[in-house]
C-alpha cells in the first residue's frame, strides 16, 4: 500500500512509519517541524525512519500541495496537529485552530479528490470527553471537552464525520489516551519525569497527582492505526485506544521508583488549567471490529521509555 503519514517526525508519527515500512509499504511523509517541542528531537524521529520506501516533505498542510501529495494514495494517517492540553489557552489557540482543524479540513477536501483513496485514519483523542459522564467512557457518551485544545480535536473528528457522511470519505477517528513510550513528546509527563530522573532534577507533579490517567503504549497505538486502515469499519466511525491502566500519576511515581536506579525526587505545585480529573476508556468497541486490544503492561512500557530516556536524555 501507499501511505501518507502526517506529523511523520512527531512521536506516533515516526514510530508509524517504521512500522509501515518494515511491512513493505511506501510512506509519504509530511511535517512542518515546528518548534513546539525541541526540534532536534523531530530531526532524530526523522532519521531513525529507514530511506527505503520513504519520501519527506517538509511542508505545513495549509499551503502544501496536497494533490500531488495524495497521489495514489491507499492509506492516510492524519497525526498532524498542534498538541498541549494546558498550553491551549489565550492567544495561542489561533495555532490550534489553524493547525488541528483547518488543515483537517483541507486534507479532507483533497481528500475528496483521490480516487485511490482506501482510508483517512485521523488521530483524535481523548481530551474530547474532558470530565467524562462515566468511566470506562464509551464513544457514544456525550462530549464535553475542558480545554480548548479538546474543542479544536473534537471539532476536526466532527469534520472527519462529516465528510464521511456527506461525500463518503472513509474515515476513521481513533480517540487515543495518553500515549507513551520512546519518543514521547518532551512536554509530556512521563519524558519529564524521566528526563528529570536521569539528570537529577525535580519532577514537578501539577495538582496532588491523585488524577487518573489511561495511559497508551505506542506501539499499541500504532497497531489500532494499522488495523483502522486494513479493517473495514463504517466510514465516519470513531474508536477509543485505550491502554487500560486506570492510574494516578503519584501510582506512577511508585512504579518509577521500582524501576529507575536514580532517586526520583518530586515537589507538587497548583493544578493547571484545562487537565482532566480522569480519563478512561472502553476498548469494547475497537475490541469488536477491529480486534485489537492493548498488548503492553504500564511497567514495560515505562521501561522501554526509561531506556530510552538514558540514552536521550543522561549526561554524558
Ligand atoms: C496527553 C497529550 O498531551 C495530548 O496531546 C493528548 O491529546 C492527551 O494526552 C489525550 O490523551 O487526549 P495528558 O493526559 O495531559 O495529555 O498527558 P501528560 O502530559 O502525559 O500528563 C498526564 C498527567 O500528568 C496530567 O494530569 C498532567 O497534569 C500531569 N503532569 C504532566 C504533571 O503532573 N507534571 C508534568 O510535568 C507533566
Amino acid at each position: 500500500m501507499k501511505a501518507l503519514i502526517t506529523g511523520v517526525a512527531g512521536f506516533v508519527g515516526h514510530t508509524l512509519a517504521r512500522r509501515l515500512l518494515s511491512e513493505g509499504h511506501e510512506v509519504v511523509g509530511i511535517d512542518a517541524i515546528t518548534d513546539y517541542y525541541d526540534v532536534s528531537i523531530k530531526r532524530a524521529n526523522l532519521a531513525s525512519i529507514p530511506a527505503d520506501g520513504f519520501r519527506f516533505v517538509e511542508a505545513d498542510l495549509n499551503d502544501a500541495d496536497l494533490g500531488s501529495l495524495l497521489d495514489g494514495v491507499q492509506w492516510i494517517f492524519h497525526q498532524a496537529g498542534q498538541p498541549g492540553v494546558r498550553k491551549s489557552w489565550g492567544s495561542d489557540f489561533g495555532i490550534y485552530t489553524l493547525a488541528n482543524i483547518n488543515a483537517t479540513q483541507r486534507l479532507l477536501e483533497a481528500a475528496r479528490n483521490t480516487p485511490s483513496l482506501e482510508r483517512f485514519v485521523y488521530a483524535s483523542s481523548s481530551s474530547v470527553y474532558g470530565n467524562a459522564e462515566r468511566y470506562p467512557t464509551e464513544e457514544t457518551d456525550r462530549p464535553q471537552p475542558m480545554s480548548p485544545y479538546g474543542v479544536s480535536k473534537l471539532a476536526a473528528e466532527h469534520l472527519c464525520t462529516l465528510y464521511a457522511e456527506n461525500f463518503g470519505v472513509p474515515t476513521v477517528s481513533l480517540r487515543y489516551f495518553t500515549v507513551y513510550g520512546p519518543g514521547q513528546r518532551t512536554d509530556m509527563a512521563f519524558t519529564r519525569f524521566l528526563r528529570a530522573i536521569v539528570t537529577g532534577d525535580k519532577i514537578t507533579i501539577y495538582g496532588t497527582g491523585e488524577q487518573i490517567r489511561d495511559f497508551t503504549f505506542v506501539h499499541d497505538v500504532v497497531d489500532a492505526n494499522v488495523r483502522a486502515a486494513a479493517i473495514d469499519s463504517t466510514p465516519g466511525s470513531v474508536f477509543n485506544v485505550a491502554g487500560g491502566t486506570s492510574i494516578s500519576v503519584n501510582g506512577v511515581l511508585d512504579i518509577l521508583r521500582e524501576i529507575c536506579a536514580e532517586p526520583v525526587n518530586v515537589e507538587y505545585r497548583e493544578p493547571v488549567a484545562g487537565d482532566v480529573f480522569r480519563t478512561g476508556g472502553s476498548t469494547d468497541r475497537i475490541t469488536e471490529t477491529l480486534r485489537w486490544a492493548p498488548q503492553f503492561t504500564l511497567e514495560e512500557g515505562l521501561r522501554a521509555q526509561y531506556e530510552w530516556a538514558r540514552k536521550t536524555f543522561a549526561p554524558a
